[in-house]
């Protein structure tokens, strides 16, 4: 509680200082306004009281003054948001346009989607400040096969002066109820297609978007790519975008980074924004993908999903574990201002809100802990890799996190828990605050170096005590001095060669030198792995024979193409790729036990062979099948980690030039690849 409360206290600091800034800005502060209230804690305008009413037999109403939200009933699901000159800011012309959805199927049957419709509304809690709606069901066995076997309850909150609604949801499974696959647990709000037109993720990726019709490729507006998710825009209504290539998966962003994006009506002033204050209902750790907002205008909050990991997460609930969970609450917020600077601003400014009032206070819900009612673990992180450095050093602005218990790693096919993470300071101190309580293991890694820590004991966590695990030290699997290394140990491909795109196949939002143009005109330089097809320019830039990378003389900033994909002969048939790694070694102790690691940032529907100084000899390893992250694919720089620590006897190698092929040995897609992480050779142990 002690910490809580100065937490709260900087919270509200930043708040008020957001506040002025808001208002000096000139941001409208949404009707009706009353400016004598800035500048007391949580009351940015005349906060009105919360009304609920029913209408007819099939709607509720909850309107705080600013917005009004109207409910199915008892379905609960969201048909219309009133706001600040919008009737709906939600699509008018669809029935589905904001509500919670579920993928599942019993396992060998087709996944179907279920929308968690309620069958039963109630009124969990409402007073003038605060309303707070349920629309649950309760499964039994009569709905097997057609209904998700879960008992669902939708929860809504309403505050008096938040211009938003909070939403929850609590799912619930029994022992003994069937076996099911879940494999994506989401929110989604289609807004209305004719007034949202630029969609913002970051300060840096904000866009005039498509509309749905451009992407249709059945009337000459489009052409289809590679998957269906990808299109190239030939006739768009907005002429700008003509030419370039629209795939929602461009728009991903890591779990850690995704705290507010959403939409902009430039002709109404109105921003639409998703809100996620915490990553602890989220799943598989801080560096999960997952999709944002698309074309629609489509505004989602994804909970679960098996995009960049694949079924490696097991989604399989068993009639033998029960299971609830708490998804959210995440908050949908609304603003009005005369630019989308503006709105942008704002809308950060309610998320650094929101984060720093997290655990929220007001969440009338048993199944979900107040501040006082969860749990520290705080320390200190250091690594220790005797070959870099012979004291431990600190493990600096290392990720350090709880899951369920597990083997070290294990939290990065996660699903069915909470997570909670944080990052180290400069000196590796650590602290996880807000954690609710229950049995977990204390996870960590850190860039600059490979592999997993896992701290010996689990740890349980209970209400209001704090645990302080002290220093712990994380030794990285290390054997010898390293003879050679090629990239940085950091679980991305993002510091080896990330090729141009394909002129005809561009988004300018991620293009280096783009012409500045509206919108378009802060292209980011981090995100040029996010453009369509560059799996392709391997093909362009290596048409016959594959990479060669010689160590100490090659840079791998510019010599190695950031995943090792089959060759496009151009005539739809696809190659093996090898490609090598030349060292030249001074002396080799023959008995000596040698050790490759490689660490892969990606890896789909692969099998990478190691051979040693013969081209065509038996493979030292092999990985086997491995991968379904289609982080190629999907324009993103990672998928999951994977450490392989390989010996190489001294016997195969010799003094003075050797070579290591890496053979790509499936094509079971065109776009099977992996994406490397970290290279490095290192020398039997005790030599220098
Ligand atoms: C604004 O709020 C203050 C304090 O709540 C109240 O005294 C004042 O009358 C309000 N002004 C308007 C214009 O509503
Ligand atoms: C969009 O909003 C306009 C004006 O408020 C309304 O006339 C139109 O029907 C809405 N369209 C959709 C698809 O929601
Ligand atoms: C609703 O919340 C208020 C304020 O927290 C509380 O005093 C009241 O008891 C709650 N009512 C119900 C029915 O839970
Ligand atoms: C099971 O669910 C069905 C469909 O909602 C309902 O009609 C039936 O009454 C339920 N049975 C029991 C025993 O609750
Ligand atoms: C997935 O998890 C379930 C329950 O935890 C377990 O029974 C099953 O064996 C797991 N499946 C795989 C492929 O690991
Ligand atoms: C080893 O670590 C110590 C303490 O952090 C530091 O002062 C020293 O520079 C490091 N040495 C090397 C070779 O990195
Ligand atoms: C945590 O682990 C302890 C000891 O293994 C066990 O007794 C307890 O039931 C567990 N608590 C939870 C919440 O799983
Ligand atoms: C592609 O196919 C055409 C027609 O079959 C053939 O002439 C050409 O040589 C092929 N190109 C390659 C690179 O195999
Ligand atoms: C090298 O590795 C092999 C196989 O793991 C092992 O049997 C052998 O003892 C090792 N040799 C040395 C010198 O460590
Ligand atoms: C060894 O490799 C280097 C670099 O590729 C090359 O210049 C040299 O000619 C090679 N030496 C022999 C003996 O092949």
């Amino acid at each position: 509680m002690q910490n809580g409360s100065s937490r709260m206290k900087a919270g509200r600091v930043i708040t008020q200082v957001f506040v002025l800034i808001f208002f000096l800005h000139g941001v409208h502060a949404p009707r009706p306004r009353n400016y004598s209230n800035i500048g007391k804690p949580g009351q940015k305008f005349l906060s009105l009281p919360v009304t609920l009413n029913q209408v007819g037999l099939n709607q509720v109403v909850v309107d705080n003054g600013i917005i009004r939200v109207t409910f199915s009933n008892p379905a609960g699901l969201i048909t219309g948001i009133k706001y600040n000159g919008f009737n709906n800011v939600l699509n008018d012309k669809i029935e589905t346009r904001g509500y919670w959805d579920v993928v599942w199927y019993e396992p060998g049957q087709k996944p179907q989607t279920d929308f968690l419709v309620g069958t039963k509304f109630g009124i969990v809690n409402q007073t003038s400040e605060h309303v707070e709606i349920s629309f649950s069901r309760t499964w039994n066995i009569s709905q097997r096969g057609w209904v998700a076997p879960l008992n669902v309850d939708k929860r809504y909150i309403i505050r008096s002066g938040v211009s938003g609604v909070y939403m929850y949801a609590v799912l619930e499974r029994l022992k003994g109820w069937p076996d099911v696959d879940m494999d994506q647990t989401r929110i989604v709000f289609k807004l209305n297609t004719t007034k949202f037109d630029l969609m913002a993720l970051s300060d840096d990726r904000q866009k005039i978007m498509p509309i749905e019709a451009d992407r249709d490729i059945t009337n000459g507006r489009a052409s289809p790519l590679d998957y269906k998710e990808a299109v190239r825009l030939i006739n768009p209504q907005n002429y700008i975008l003509k030419g370039q290539v629209d795939d929602k998966y461009m728009y991903s962003m890591e779990d850690k980074d995704n705290k507010v994006h959403g939409w902009i009506s430039t002709d109404q002033g109105v921003g639409f924004w998703m809100i996620t204050p915490t990553n602890e209902f989220r799943v598989c750790g801080p560096v999960k993908q997952d999709l944002t907002s698309h074309v629609g205008p489509t505004t989602l909050s994804m909970f679960t999903s098996v995009h960049y990991v694949g079924k490696d997460m097991n989604t399989t609930y068993t009639s033998k574990e029960p299971w609830k969970k708490v998804f959210g609450p995440v908050l949908v917020y609304l603003n009005s201002a005369s630019s989308h600077n503006l709105l942008w601003t704002d809308a950060k400014r309610q998320m650094v809100s929101e984060v720093h009032s997290w655990p929220y206070d007001f969440v009338k819900s048993v199944d979900y802990p107040l501040r006082h009612q969860r749990g520290t673990v705080k320390g200190q992180f250091f690594v220790m890799d005797r070959y870099k450095n012979k004291t431990k050093i600190f493990g600096n602005f290392a990720f350090v996190g709880l899951a369920i218990p597990g083997e070290a790693g294990s939290w990065q096919t996660e699903n069915k828990g909470y997570q909670f993470w944080t990052r180290a300071d400069e000196m590796g101190m650590f602290t996880i605050a807000n954690v609710r309580p229950g049995n977990y293991s204390l996870y960590a890694w850190v860039s600059g170096f490979i592999g997993d820590y896992k701290y010996d004991r689990d740890i349980t966590i209970t209400p209001g005590r704090e645990i302080n695990v002290g220093p712990i030290v994380y030794e990285p699997p290390r054997d010898g001095p390293t003879l050679w290394e090629i990239g940085v140990p950091d679980r991305t491909a993002a510091e080896f060669y990330i090729p141009d795109p394909d002129p005809t196949l561009l988004t300018k939002l991620y293009l280096k030198d783009s012409n500045p143009s509206f919108f378009d005109s802060n292209p980011s330089q981090d995100c040029r792995f996010r453009q369509y097809g560059l799996w392709d320019r391997y093909s362009v830039l290596y048409p016959e024979k594959d990479l060669i990378y010689i160590a100490g003389v090659s840079d791998y900033k510019k010599d190695w193409f950031y995943a090792h994909v089959i060759r496009n002969d151009g005539n739809e048939t696809y190659q093996l790729t090898t490609w090598q790694i030349k060292f030249n070694l001074k002396a080799v102790t023959q008995t000596g036990n040698y050790t490759l690691r490689i660490a892969l940032a990606a890896a789909t529907t692969a099998d990478l062979l190691v051979r040693v100084n013969e081209d065509n000899s038996t493979p030292i390893f092999t990985t086997g099948l491995i991968g379904r992250d289609n982080a190629i694919a999907r324009h993103a720089i990672h998928g999951l980690y994977r450490l392989y620590s390989i010996n190489v006897h001294g016997n195969l190698l010799r003094v003075g030039n050797n070579t290591i092929f890496l053979t790509q040995d499936r094509k079971t897609s065109t776009l099977s690849g992996v994406m490397y992480d970290y290279l490095r050779l290192e020398g039997p142990s005790g030599v220098y």
